[in-house]
């Protein structure tokens, strides 16, 4: 059986990832195809676990460091793709994820402004995404990465009201408009190392889901 493929949407606060996903999994489903979807941080039961202290009012009120939250969103993501990822592209599945590693950097690294914790980035992310240290070559190898990254580039004042419009947050989504900024100049840093799509999400929702189904859909027929 081939490998499936992995699919991973990106973008800032109020982008509508989660209804893009929701949508390319319903379409890609009903073409015949065997989709899972999943999230980060998240995607596993103990990653989810992660994810509830992420997320916690302890997190809320402590304000963990950026190392400190770089730590749990990559131990999420060994939990995530050890448990769920590997498994189901060995089983030939397409994986949508809600964010992957390019949003710690985004977040962690650009949005929170520390240049300083790059170093340990570059480190820990291989290792979260299932690499091991090759002693043989001084370097690691295997790390998972997506085949696809779509990003939904929004502008941050566009994103932050429509996030604002939902009843359900975060405090990640309390953060001031220079942070959102940092975050999206982040994502176009770090999407130069993977292959990538980008779509305006500034545009109607329906637009983006339709925009992001023909950019998947390209990519399914091209790679298969
Ligand atoms: P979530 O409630 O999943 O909603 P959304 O993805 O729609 O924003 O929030 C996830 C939050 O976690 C979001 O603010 C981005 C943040 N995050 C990081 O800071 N670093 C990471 O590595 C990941 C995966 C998410």
């Amino acid at each position: 059986m081939s490998r499936g493929k992995f699919i991973v949407i990106e973008g800032g606060e109020g982008a509508g990832k989660g209804e893009c996903v929701t949508f390319l999994a319903r379409v890609l489903r009903d073409r015949g195809k065997k989709v899972i979807t999943t999230r980060e941080p998240g995607g596993s039961s103990f990653a989810e676990e992660i994810r509830n202290l992420i997320f916690s009012e302890a997190a809320r009120v402590h304000h963990p460091d950026p190392l400190t939250q770089l730590n749990l969103f990559a131990a999420a993501r060994i939990e995530h793709t050890i448990q769920t990822i590997r498994p189901a592209l060995k089983k030939g599945r397409i994986v949508l994820c809600d964010r992957g590693f390019p949003s710690t950097f985004a977040y962690q690294i650009a949005g929170e402004d520390r240049r300083d914790l790059e170093p340990h980035f570059r480190f820990i992310d291989q290792m979260s995404r299932g690499a091991t240290w090759d002693p043989s070559k001084n370097t690691w190898s295997g790390a998972l990465v997506p085949d696809l990254t779509v990003f939904l580039d929004v502008d941050p004042e566009v994103g932050l009201e429509r996030a604002d419009r939902r009843t359900t947050g975060n405090h990640f989504d309390e953060k001031e408009l220079a942070f959102h900024r940092r975050v999206r100049d982040g994502y176009y840093e770090i999407l130069s190392v993977v292959r990538h799509v980008i779509i305006d999400a500034n545009q109607p929702m329906e637009t983006v889901r339709k925009e992001a189904l023909q950019l998947v859909s390209a990519f399914l027929r091209s790679d298969a």
